[in-house]
């Protein structure tokens, strides 16, 4: 039993299969945070309220944070009632367990307002969930101001607590940091209508001394594509405390009478056993509750962007297909340029129709010669857009975001669509349905090339104010029918790269364009991030031109892009014999690797980020691959690097094809093994199997 309402003692006990959650209501009414961490022997091992009696109006534990009172956390509400009353008070009113779902429901009588915290379960994971809903069931409209979707609290007691984020730029997602934080507070936070690549909406904070598998880590990762914000805050007592959900920055929401609101969820976990356990949880999480195709292995991609650009036709696309295939790839996705008068980036988005002088026959020809050389065909488009030089644009100008006094801003030459508008949503739905339903198409790459800067929804409107939201609400519908529908294609989130890749789109999408820097030194660093967080197979690695064709020897490229779901975007038409053969052997080597790979369990046996090299293991039931580079920088070449496997039965025999010996998983764990990477740009693939 997930869920343990302790009557009582008016307490609420989460348990995972290693974790546990409580909180309860003071006798005054507060709702407190009491404890969050491994799971106890018994429910009376969790602490108590009595220690509060003294200090309830104290509010700096609210499990229910709310802006009222003598309350200095970050609120995860703030309503504007009638009147301009501002204040929150709320009491208990029920509460209900429905399969993995509890909902705590509370009420503001003074103001008729009913806000229920949701905590959802997922106890195999050691994740639950938070959220928060809201219902105004008064006669007067309100406007709420901020709504968050959980808070919870770390008691570091008075050490500093360390900090983990993953940020960057485009071309540099998802990169870690780290760093101690004492009093005060650190947000984290997107502001450009997507996800964003500057910050990616997950954390992990532990009192300093955590490992890869040792020590406690609390995390959290906010499960929303549009503007998020976490806010990290110590005050002078006994906890950190971590809130998350929307952003704040621009955006009230009218509440009707009758109308609710429901805040996206807010998913945390602790591990007592290092970091590792995070990825291993949240992986568990993607594969059980998010990934629809999760099953399906993800095929070698070729991806015409580096090769071609804008300047793809018929021909080129016909002749890199006939090459893609030869080396083994399975699907051949043709990006950009195919539509409208697309010849660069200043026109044709929002044009969906074949361009006929680059495909006079329409897609038709090309898909059928794809198949015919055994591959499936794959699609890029970027639905919310418009160029200002398009059809669509001159005759629906106002169908973009703007406000009517100043001209909106250009970027990549192109405007956002307001998608939340009726007539929009349709024209996406139709024309993507259009291409999906005439054209045997089997991989959608959806991007979104800018972010979302003058937030006005229609030359002034209404509520400018809800945009941010309802742009991702629009999308998530569009991307839910579109998925639903066309259930053999693999969808795509890009956002010029890796700046729409979260939970909440992964719930509709089957992987991410993890970023557009493919070199494969910079590489082992955004995707040692990226991975930590997002399920092995969701993260498509190609290897590529970027920085240079003899920058890094190709081995040395394919090792890197074999530690994700493997594509190539090298321009075809410049490899010798000599690189073919490579990449057929590296391809074929990848497709005997790859079910456990993007099935299995990751172990960072050697970060880029500490050490001159990248090893992962991947263990997958009774078989293991370990891939590793080793780098340019930092060590001398005379040392041949050891490395200590995770994750094996001590008592299991284990057979290393590549250097025929068995060994016990203790052995393999405890002594460890030298792995082949003795010169800068050196790779290894070792397969090892259970005997
Ligand atoms: C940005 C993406 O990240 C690239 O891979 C490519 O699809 C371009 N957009 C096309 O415009």
């Amino acid at each position: 039993m997930a869920f343990k309402y302790l009557e009582d003692k008016k307490i609420f006990i989460i348990e995972t299969d290693n974790t546990a959650y409580s909180f309860g209501y003071h006798k005054d009414g507060h709702c407190k945070f009491l404890y969050f961490g491994e799971k106890l022997y018994d429910f009376k091992d969790y602490p108590d309220l009595s220690e509060y009696t003294d200090r309830s109006w104290w509010l700096w534990d609210e499990e229910h944070s709310l802006r009222g009172g003598a309350n200095f956390n970050e609120p995860l509400l703030k309503i504007s009632f009638e009147n301009n009353e501002r204040d929150i008070f709320t009491e208990y009113k029920s509460h209900s367990i429905k399969e993995n779902t509890l909902s705590v429901v509370t009420e503001d009588r003074a103001h008729k307002t009913e806000i229920t915290f949701i905590y959802k379960v997922f106890p195999e994971c050691d994740i639950i969930s938070k959220s928060v809903k809201v219902k105004n069931y008064s006669d007067n409209t309100i406007i709420i101001e901020d709504l968050k979707s959980g808070i919870f609290f770390i008691p570091v007691k008075n050490d500093p607590l360390k900090f983990t984020y993953f940020s960057g730029l485009w071309a540099h997602e998802t990169v870690k940091s780290s760093e101690f934080l004492s009093d005060g507070k650190k947000i984290l936070e997107s502001r450009t209508g997507q996800t964003s690549v500057y910050f990616n909406p997950f954390f992990t904070a532990d009192p300093g001394n955590t490992t890869e598998d040792y020590g406690e880590v609390w995390f959290g990762a906010l499960a929303w594509s549009g503007n998020w914000k976490i806010t990290l805050h110590k005050q002078k007592y006994e906890m950190f405390s971590v809130s998350a959900g929307m952003n704040d920055f621009d955006s009230e929401f009218v509440l009707n009478p009758g109308e609710e609101i429901i805040s996206p969820e807010f998913f945390i976990g602790y591990s007592s056993s290092g970091y590792e356990k995070v990825t291993h949880n949240l992986h568990d999480l993607q594969k059980k509750y998010f990934l629809k195709s999760y099953k399906a292995i993800r095929p070698v991609l070729y991806n015409s962007w580096e090769a071609t650009y804008f300047d793809v036709n018929y021909e080129n696309q016909s002749k890199l297909a006939e090459i893609a295939s030869e080396i083994g790839a399975e699907i051949f996705v043709t990006d950009d340029g195919w539509f409208g008068k697309r010849n660069s980036d200043r026109s044709g988005l929002g044009d969906w129709y074949v361009n006929p002088d680059k495909f006079p026959e329409g897609l038709t020809p090309l898909i059928n010669k794809v198949k015919s050389l055994g591959m499936e065909f794959g699609l890029w488009v970027e639905p919310e857009m418009v160029n200002p030089d398009s059809e669509l644009y001159k005759n629906h100008p106002d169908w973009i975001y703007r406000f009517s006094g100043n001209e909106p801003t250009l970027w990549r030459n192109q405007y956002i669509l307001n998608i939340a508008k009726p007539e929009v949503k349709k024209y996406i739905i139709d024309f993507m349905e259009k291409l999906l339903s005439e054209n045997d198409i089997r991989y959608i790459k959806w991007d979104m090339n800018r972010p979302i800067l003058e937030s006005g929804n229609n030359y002034g409107g209404i509520n400018t104010k809800s945009v941010w939201k309802d742009h991702v609400d629009s999308l998530y519908e569009i991307w839910e029918y579109l998925t639903e529908k066309y259930k053999n294609v693999f969808f795509e989130s890009c956002s010029g790269g890796g700046g729409r890749a979260d939970l909440g789109i992964l719930k509709y999408a089957d992987h991410f364009w993890t970023s557009d820097n493919t070199d494969p030194f910079d590489r082992q660093f955004i995707q040692n991030g990226f991975s930590e967080i997002y399920q092995t197979k969701t993260m498509y690695c190609w290897v590529t031109d970027w920085n240079g064709r003899d920058t890094y020897p190709l081995s040395y490229r394919f090792a890197v892009s074999m530690m994700g779901s493997l594509g190539i975007g090298m321009d075809l038409f410049k490899l010798s014999d000599d690189e073919k053969e490579i990449s057929k052997k590296y391809i074929s080597l990848y497709k005997s690797i790859r079910d456990v790979v993007q099935n299995g369990k990751l172990y960072r046996i050697k970060d880029p980020n500490y050490d001159a090299y990248t090893v992962n293991e991947y263990l997958y039931a009774d078989k293991i691959v370990i891939i590793g580079v080793r780098n340019h920088k930092k060590m001398s070449s005379f040392e041949i690097p050891h490395i200590k496997l995770r994750g094996l039965e001590d008592n299991s025999f284990y057979y290393i094809e590549d250097y025929n010996i068995t060994l016990s998983g203790k052995a393999l764990m405890a002594r460890g093994i030298n792995i082949p990477l003795k010169k800068p740009f050196d790779s290894a693939v070792i397969k090892i199997k259970k005997v």
